[in-house]
């Protein structure tokens, strides 16, 4: 085959080796418009499995590779006067220059053309004299734009600053993060060696930040120079230096994470930065180039067509290029909100900076290096009230809220049960309940619990408006008091417009087939077209659930619950007063987000001053309509909070979603964490995260990195009623009580799950 790799960085010159190696008869030319050695940046970093992928590749390239290496295991972490170091995390970097110059050695070993100072204008001009083309012609790809109609390339320009630069200052004991707090706002650099004399030092910061230094006027010489007095006590004397002269200006640039939508058309294919990038805080770029190259190489030489090989290329890179890009965005998005974290801990920082793409979980951070992680969990154990010498792990930690001392940090979340009978709670509930306090959850909040019979989602729900309920609760409360250390909360709250509708697992939300009643709402509006037009509510009807909410609190209190929860999440009666999507009121209830709270709060004010004061309340919310900027985002759930916590609300549950027909939420592990990340750390109030958590991994990681103080878990109670006890007794830690009669079973568990070391140790 006659083959022209358009642009000679990694992807373009280590495919044009590894077609050669399959083929020693393939005519291949790189054009480069460059000189052999004028390249920017600095150094890159490569991992293990990486390394290895070449090495089966090409091992005598990566032979020579290997040769110029630096490596170091350790991340230190300069942040607030103190420097943290973790180890175990088995980086190699080489300079970008050497990596370049030993794959056009090895290119012309192999016979390959390499053509340098040579523009090529337009690729489709060389596809008429070649066989193929690989476009592998860098993040500014001319490629990409000429046939932009075609691959249809997303372009995302992400909102921090940055400058890739150099020194001569040694960072060889660790790759180095120096966050530095300056008049104009944070700034921080990212900093490794890549040989012996020369570190890699990228410097990052917010636009504003970047603005007030005045950064964009600047040379790139008087960059150097600033960046040299904000970094000085780093630097050890040494400079900073660039070698971006073919940028124009001051040479920072904002990321922009490319993904086409095709990346192949007739006989050219994109490769590399030109197909997708990945942020450079994940130091992917030229793994994912290089490793295209060798996917590509591959199926040309495994499939029958080159249009066959195309399409598995692309259909196998892009899953890997998804998974990549969504580990990168959660490591940016972590630098673009860092100032949210800047109030942390140096221990909780670190912790939270290690973890940001959630790609390194809690007990992979233990195998990486325990020693640190174990003084973590001494740290987060010490501050949650454990004593000294405790090393458990963070979902093991007590927790207290007002008088209310929870033994750890797993919640069962809220659950409709639909099995009552006109409001009240049967045996079901009385064994449903209780097997989950056995459990060993730290607290069971139970399903919501309505406060008058047309406040009632199904005919199926709880309720706490008649005497009957009040003493079937009691019943409940007193077995989980009596016989296991969980707390129970009462979740209460009104169905609105959602109210009137069938069993769970019948048609979920769908109106009743006979004996509707009617239901409230603030606006006159249905919930779906299938439903009845709820009636707005009166001034008279206000009145008349607020004192249900005050008469079902007093209820609670009597019937001894622990906490009360109010619901105002879902698009149930006080979450569609908070949504402007079902919120069309004129009056001081509708309107601006402060106007419609308003009902909300009078509720929680209300209920407060019912409920005793020495135990807690929590408010749910939806923290995201998914529905876009018409709706409630996260950033009006963290003004939500704020007002929460102003009135005296002791926990935000932060929920998502299911407040319109309309919603297009992004599912995934942990996927409504980041709400409860945003309030927690822009406000302060203490949060519970809930959705799709389901590992105690998860859990530890979103505790120990400060993301919830709370974790709960809803499906997964159903299918286990014992998972605190489970994950506990898998994990090794003996520490969590089991009901006396179950001491053989637990015993038996502890030993097929086969840890030994298994109490919680001192330190
Ligand atoms: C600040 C920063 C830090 C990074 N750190 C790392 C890291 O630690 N690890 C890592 O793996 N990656 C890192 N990267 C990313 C990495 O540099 C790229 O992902 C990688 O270089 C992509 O390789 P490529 O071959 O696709 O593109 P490039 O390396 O950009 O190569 C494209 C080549 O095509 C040439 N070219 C373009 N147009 C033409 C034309 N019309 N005619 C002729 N030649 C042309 C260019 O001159 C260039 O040499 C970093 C990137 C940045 C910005
Ligand atoms: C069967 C079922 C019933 C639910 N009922 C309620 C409820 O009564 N109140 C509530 O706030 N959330 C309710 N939820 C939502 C859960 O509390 C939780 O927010 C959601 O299931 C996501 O958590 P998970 O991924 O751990 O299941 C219910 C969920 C399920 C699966």
């Amino acid at each position: 085959m006659k083959i022209a790799c358009l642009g000679g960085g990694p992807a373009g010159l280590y495919f044009a080796i590894s077609m050669k190696l399959r083929d020693a008869a393939h005519d291949i030319t790189v054009f480069e418009r460059n000189k052999p050695d004028d390249t920017f940046g600095w150094g890159v970093v490569l991992s293990n499995e990486t390394f290895e992928n070449l090495a089966k590749n090409d091992p005598l390239s990566a032979g020579e590779i290997r040769r110029h290496f630096a490596y170091w295991d350790d991340i230190a972490v300069h942040y607030r006067g103190q420097k943290i170091v973790s180890t175990g995390h088995g980086f190699s970097g080489i300079a970008r220059k050497k990596l370049l110059q030993l794959l056009q050695q090895r290119a012309r070993g192999l016979g390959i053309d390499l053509r340098f100072q040579t523009e090529v204008a337009s690729a489709a001009e060389l596809a008429k004299t070649h066989d193929l083309v690989i476009a592998a012609d860098g993040l500014n790809s001319r490629t990409r734009n000429e046939f932009a109609a075609h691959f249809k390339p997303g372009i995302e320009t992400r909102k921090n600053k940055f400058v890739w630069l150099g020194t001569h200052q040694k960072f060889d004991d660790a790759f180095t993060f120096i966050f530095e707090e300056t008049a104009h706002g944070w700034i921080w650099a990212h900093a490794y060696q890549f040989d012996a004399d020369t570190a890699t030092f990228i410097v990052e910061c917010a636009d504003d930040t970047w603005q007030k230094f005045g950064f964009g006027t600047m040379s790139q010489d008087e960059n150097c120079r600033a960046c040299e007095t904000i970094f000085a006590k780093y630097l050890g004397g040494h400079r900073l230096m660039s070698n971006a002269a073919h940028v124009r200006g001051s040479a920072w640039l904002n990321f922009p994470r490319v993904l086409c939508e095709t990346w192949s058309y007739e006989n050219i294919v994109l490769m590399g930065d030109a197909a997708a990038t990945a942020h450079f805080s994940v130091g992917s770029g030229t793994k994912l180039a290089m490793e295209s190259a060798i996917a590509m190489a591959n199926y040309l030489r495994s499939e029958p067509t080159m249009a066959a090989a195309f399409a598995k290329y692309e259909d196998a890179r892009r899953t890997e290029v998804l998974r990549l890009q969504s580990a990168a965005r959660n490591s940016l998005e972590w630098f673009e909100d860092v100032e949210r974290y800047l109030h942390l801990d140096p221990v909780q920082f670190n912790y939270s900076l290690l973890t940001r793409s959630q790609r390194i979980s809690h007990e992979n951070l233990r195998l990486r290096d325990k020693e640190w992680l174990e003084g973590a969990e001494a740290w987060f154990q010490r501050l949650a009230g454990a004593g000294d010498n405790t090393v458990r792990r963070p979902m093991f930690a007590p927790f207290r809220l007002r008088d209310m001392r929870l033994k750890n940090r797993i919640v069962v979340s809220p659950m409709a049960q639909y099995k009552a009978v006109d409001g009240c709670p049967t045996d079901w509930h009385l064994v449903h309940y209780g097997e989950r306090a056995k459990g060993g959850a730290g607290l069971v909040c139970i399903e919501m619990t309505c406060v008058s019979a047309e406040g009632r989602i199904t005919p199926g729900c709880t309720g706490l408006y008649a005497p009957a309920h009040e003493a079937a609760w009691r019943r409940i409360v007193d077995f989980v008091h009596t016989e296991t250390d969980a707390k129970i909360c009462c979740q209460l709250g009104h169905s609105g417009a959602k109210g009137s509708t069938q069993l769970g697992w019948e048609e979920m939300d769908a109106p009743l087939k006979s004996g509707n009643w009617p239901v409230l709402a603030p606006s006159a509006i249905a919930w779906s077209p299938r439903n009845q037009v709820a009636r707005a509510m009166t001034r008279a009807d206000m009145d008349l659930v607020r004192d249900q909410f005050v008469a079902s609190a007093e209820m609670a209190a009597r019937a001894g619950f622990d906490m009360l929860e109010i619901h105002c999440a879902h698009g149930y009666l006080l979450s569609s007063f908070i949504t402007p999507l079902t919120n069309r009121r004129t009056d001081k209830y509708g309107g601006s987000l402060e106007n419609r709270m308003r009902y909300p709060l009078e509720i929680f004010h209300a209920v407060r001053a019912a409920w005793p004061a020495e135990k807690p309340i929590s408010v749910r919310i939806s923290a995201n309509d998914w529905v876009g900027a018409d709706g409630i985002e996260p950033r009006d759930a963290v003004a939500i909070s704020r007002m929460l916590q102003e009135a005296g609300v002791d926990i935000c549950d932060v929920s998502a979603g299911q407040t319109s027909i309309a919603a297009r939420p992004v599912y995934g592990r942990m996927f409504q964490t980041p709400f409860s990340d945003r309030i927690r750390n822009e406000t302060g109030m203490a949060t519970m995260a809930v959705g799709n958590i389901f590992e105690p991994d998860h859990v530890n990681s979103i505790l120990m990195a400060g993301r919830a103080d709370l974790v709960c878990l809803a499906r997964p109670h159903l299918a286990d009623p014992y998972w605190t006890l489970h994950a506990a007794a898998k994990l090794g830690d003996r520490g969590e009580a089991w009901p006396e009669p179950y001491y053989a079973g637990r015993d038996q568990l502890y030993r097929i799950s086969g840890n030994a070391e298994s109490m919680p140790t001192a330190v």
